[in-house]
């Protein structure tokens, strides 16, 4: 198949995306309103950009309901400038899903999927005390290309559970964490339980021997 951007409809391209650009982590995003209402919701448009000064991309797209509106994480990451990437594990699936659920407005996602949350050490807006990682963030900057939103946030505090870190690096022990990823939509997802590769970076040297 060959597709011609220009021609097709926002649909296929959103298809064609999501399912080569995969797997993705999924930032399951608590941010909070000025009146300190709590909001919670996955995106896969997410990755860690750069780690000098640390920073994570997430692509919001705005919501098509008589006309583009943003989605309650855009518009309260605009307002208040902080949010919290809780990683999602495979424990956390069902729940990160239920948060994807477009309730009513006055309805918590958080509440509907029994998710409690816990201070976090930085920002004002809570971490889900379930997650076993969180990234605290702030607003770096935020992209409105076309229908989207593209937030840039500054990573200003780090939460792991201490059994997940192997203190020799610090590494993730991320064989052990079981982080899922998003795949093609249709409610497909990966499991990393049981799934590492392992292919160790090649020094030149040791190339250059081995040719011979
Ligand atoms: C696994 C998963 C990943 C998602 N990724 C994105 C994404 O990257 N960008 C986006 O705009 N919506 C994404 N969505 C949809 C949003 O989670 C959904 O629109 C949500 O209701 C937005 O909530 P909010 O209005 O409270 O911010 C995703 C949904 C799921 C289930």
């Amino acid at each position: 198949m060959k597709l011609d951007v220009e021609k097709a409809t926002h649909r296929e391209i959103y298809n064609l995306l999501i399912g080569l650009v995969a797997p993705r982590p999924i930032a399951l995003v608590t941010s909070m309103d000025e009146d300190g209402c709590l909001n919670a919701a996955p995106f896969s448009a997410y990755n860690y950009l750069c780690t000098d000064p640390p920073v994570v991309g997430i692509g919001v797209g705005n919501r098509d309901s008589d006309g583009l509106v943003a989605k309650d994480t855009a518009r309260n990451i605009r307002r208040t400038g902080e949010f919290v990437v809780n990683v999602v594990t495979e424990d956390l699936a069902e729940q990160m899903n239920t948060c994807a659920t477009d309730f009513p407005a006055g309805v918590s996602e958080l509440e509907m999927a029994g998710l409690e949350t816990a201070e976090s050490a930085v920002v004002k807006v809570p971490r889900i005390a379930r997650a076993h990682a969180a990234l605290e963030c702030r607003e770096h900057t935020t992209l409105e290309i076309g229908r989207s939103r593209i937030i840039l946030g500054r990573v200003v505090a780090f939460y792991v559970e201490d059994r997940y870190i192997d203190p020799a690096g610090p590494y993730v022990r991320a064989d052990e964490l079981h982080a899922i990823g998003r795949m093609n939509g249709l409610g497909n997802y990966v499991r990393t339980r049981d799934a590492f590769l392992n292919i160790p970076r090649i020094p030149y040297e040791e190339w250059e021997k081995g040719k011979r």
